[in-house]
């Protein structure tokens, strides 16, 4: 059946940013044609670590006005900057499940970073993708879902470009985990590269990102900075990357085989944390002896001057500096992601939103800002007082910070709510805040993030998926004193959650994730209903760890479990997860009906010209389903319609993978239509004897739900 909107729609189907590369080319050749050979190595090689104001650099070049350029980490916002915001990480923009929110939030940050003169902001993360539930740095990616990440890249990056500012997609590729991650070999199937952990900079270089971070880890045996499979063979040729490619910082372990790989920049440029130079003048003596070719140097400058060119950095970027202030207005973007982000699992007897409580016990050190001060440990490497980003280089430092009791206190006065609490972790200060208050709400967190800094004993990747803090007790301590319990959750990804859900006194769980510097206004707004939650879970929360069938590895990484990463291997193996992916309760009801499934897919490859981001024709939509929402129930929100689809049996894929999601805000008795336009891709499975993506034969079903569990209407496509 054909739906009355579909011409409308594919009349509207997103396109890929638009950017000249072939002027920028042009510009780039002219340049390259004055430069000697000292100046081609320079563009190409970072000054060293603490050289220049940015954490990389590289040297001017008067000739063509080339400045010393400034590469700054990174996803979240300006790391060291003094006069920026700090957005929300990527997991909690993910949870958002928002596309119009997550390009604001790219443009934002990039105009702080455009502002302080920064030309490469390190951003945004698809690796890791997450596959790992206790990664230390999953929270800086976009979940644990290739689509869902893909889309989070695309707008990010097409965000942040359009204000002229380089975005870097990282780490390229197979950085799951944090522990080894400069030793370790991934080692992994062709078909789980392309369909999982490619995907997402598939989606990178299809917005034309112009430049990718190599990633520390071995690749099948060969590091990722000198692997001609990954960096020529997939990225420049398969996907048609026109940027260029710089190293991880040291990431680096040869001249010659790295640059014959395809390598184009080297960062820091020395020796940084112990490693060695490679490129500066190694590079220059090996060109000169004919053992990297001059067309590699050449194509190396190209690309790293076209990258420079094609956002129009050549004319009126300002100069650097990392102490201007910057922050406008971007706060409201933080505010909302920060809000919009947050997922209710959990509440019974529609215990929230809060119903002017006379008198309101609050517990936990995470409730209160750092009393230590909200920017006091070195890149947030700590878990005190209440938790906004993990730790390590993807931080930047909080412009403010709205602690959970400020703006619970300043909204409660409103109500004449009486306030009592405990800001401590310590079970037995708990009945004095929670003993006769109408609701007690207790904030626990888990923390994580980048290997250099150990924080209470977990060097980066989490030992466990439990609540810090010993939050299982504090919790059950709340619960045994007062019976009308809210849990809120800080957390850079999933914790197992059957003890607080064992205490019947348990009415909520607010997954409050990462929202930055807006912690408590966010908070609120759920907490009062000023907004109903509309987050969705981008991650599963399994009943028990060892659900996932993943774990952190002390040797190389076999990625024996395939496709089968989160919700993927939970429907394969039929386990029950506690939430499942893509979850999250509402203070209204939505209802599903009508679903509309147009298009006939052909089997077997089709051909197309390589433009970004690989094959023409994958991009193109070859279906669209369309499904009606409806708000039936008493107040506004906003629902996150999602498609999964799953393949015919010959596929031999997981039983259902996300291929759309669309975001609907509806007044009460309101309705509206969320369309999927799904592309070629979407259907496609990696063959890996012809090394090409192929429309597999057989009956697709395309499911439309609120979850990944919770599919309301299907409908099926034979492919021909
Ligand atoms: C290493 C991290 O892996 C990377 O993400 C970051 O951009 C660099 N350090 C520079 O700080």
């Amino acid at each position: 059946m054909r739906s009355p909107i579909l011409a409308a729609l594919l009349a509207t189907a997103s396109s890929a940013a638009t950017i000249d590369w072939t002027a920028a080319y042009e510009k780039a050749n002219a340049s390259l044609a004055k430069l000697s050979l000292n100046d081609k190595v320079n563009i190409v090689s970072g000054v060293g670590w603490n050289k220049g104001p940015c954490v990389g650099n590289t040297a001017a070049v008067g000739s063509i006005s080339y400045p010393q350029l400034c590469l700054q980490d990174g996803p979240l916002g300006v790391r060291f900057a003094t006069g920026v915001n700090a957005f929300v990480p990527g997991i909690h923009a993910a949870a958002t499940w928002d596309r119009a929110l997550m390009r604001e939030r790219g443009q934002f940050m990039a105009e702080e970073t455009k502002g302080v003169g920064v030309h490469v902001l390190l951003g945004p993360v698809a690796g890791p993708l997450g596959k790992n539930p206790a990664g230390g740095r999953n929270w800086e990616g976009f979940g644990a879902d290739p689509y869902l990440q893909g889309i989070a890249m695309a707008e990010t990056i097409e965000g942040m470009q359009s204000v002229g500012v380089q975005a870097n997609a990282k780490h390229y590729i197979l950085n799951e985990q944090e522990l080894n991650r400069e030793t370790m070999s991934s080692n992994v199937d062709d078909r789980t590269l392309h369909e999982l952990y490619l995907w997402p900079f598939a989606d990178a270089v299809h917005s034309e990102v112009v430049s990718v971070m190599c990633s520390y880890n071995k690749i099948n045996g060969t590091w990722a900075c000198e692997n001609p499979y990954v960096m020529d063979t997939i990225l420049k040729k398969e996907l048609g990357f026109q940027g260029y490619i710089m190293t991880d910082w040291n990431a680096q372990h040869s001249t010659s085989p790295a640059a014959t790989a395809g390598l184009d920049m080297t960062m820091p440029g020395s020796d940084f944390n112990g490693g060695s130079v490679f490129w500066g003048s190694k590079l220059t003596q090996a060109v000169n002896s004919g053992e990297v070719p001059q067309s590699r140097l050449d194509d190396m400058v190209r690309r790293v001057l076209a990258a420079w060119y094609v956002l129009g950095q050549d004319s009126g970027y300002p100069a650097t500096n990392l102490k201007a202030s910057v922050q406008g207005t971007h706060k409201t973007n933080i505010r909302a992601t920060a809000r919009d982000g947050i997922v209710l699992l959990k509440n019974d007897d529609s215990i929230l939103p809060l119903k002017k409580p006379a008198k309101l016990g609050l517990v936990g050190s995470a409730a209160v800002v750092n009393p230590q001060g909200m920017n006091s440990c070195t890149d947030q490497g700590c878990n005190t007082g209440a938790l906004g980003m993990g730790w390590g280089s993807g931080t930047a430092s909080y412009a403010y910070f709205s602690a959970p009791d400020a703006a619970i206190k300043t909204r409660a006065q409103a109500d004449g709510t009486q306030i009592s609490m405990s800001a401590s972790d310590s079970t037995s200060a708990v009945g004095s805040a929670v003993n006769g208050a109408d609701v007690a709400i207790v904030f626990i967190t888990s923390d994580s993030g980048e290997g250099y800094i150990t924080v209470e004993n977990n060097a980066g990747d989490r030992n466990n998926l439990d609540p810090w803090h010993n939050g299982n007790e504090l919790v059950k301590a709340v619960a045994a004193a007062n019976e009308n319990v809210i849990v809120v959750i800080h957390s850079v990804g999933p914790v197992i959650l059957e003890t607080i859900l064992a205490q019947p006194s348990v009415k909520a769980i607010v997954w409050a994730g990462l929202p930055a510097q807006e912690n408590g206004n966010a908070l609120v707004d759920i907490l009062y209903g000023d907004a109903s939650p509309s987050g969705k879970l981008p991650y599963t929360i399994a009943k028990s760890a060892s659900d996932y069938g993943i774990q952190v590895v002390s040797g190389n990484d076999d990625y024996k479990e395939g496709l089968y990463v989160d919700y993927r291997k939970f429907d394969r193996d039929e386990i029950e997860p506690r939430y499942e992916f893509g979850y999250g309760l509402s203070y209204t009801n939505f209802t599903y009906s009508d679903i509309f499934v147009d298009g006939r897919p052909n089997a077997g490859p089709a051909t197309g010209d390589i433009i970004s981001g690989g094959r023409a024709d994958l991009w193109e939509t070859i279906i669209t389903v369309t499904v009606t929402v409806a708000n039936t129930g008493a107040v506004q929100g906003a629902e996150v319609a999602q498609l999964y689809i799953g393949f015919p049996e010959s596929a031999a894929a997981p039983p259902k993978q996300l291929r759309g999601f669309e975001k609907l805000a509806l007044e009460p008795g309101a309705s509206d239509i969320a369309a999927f336009n799904i592309r070629r891709r979407d259907v496609s499975i990696w063959d890996v004897a012809q090394k090409e993506w192929v429309v597999p034969e057989g009956t697709f079903t395309f499911s439309v739900g609120a979850s990944s569990r919770d599919i309301r209407l299907s409908g099926t496509l034979d492919s021909v």
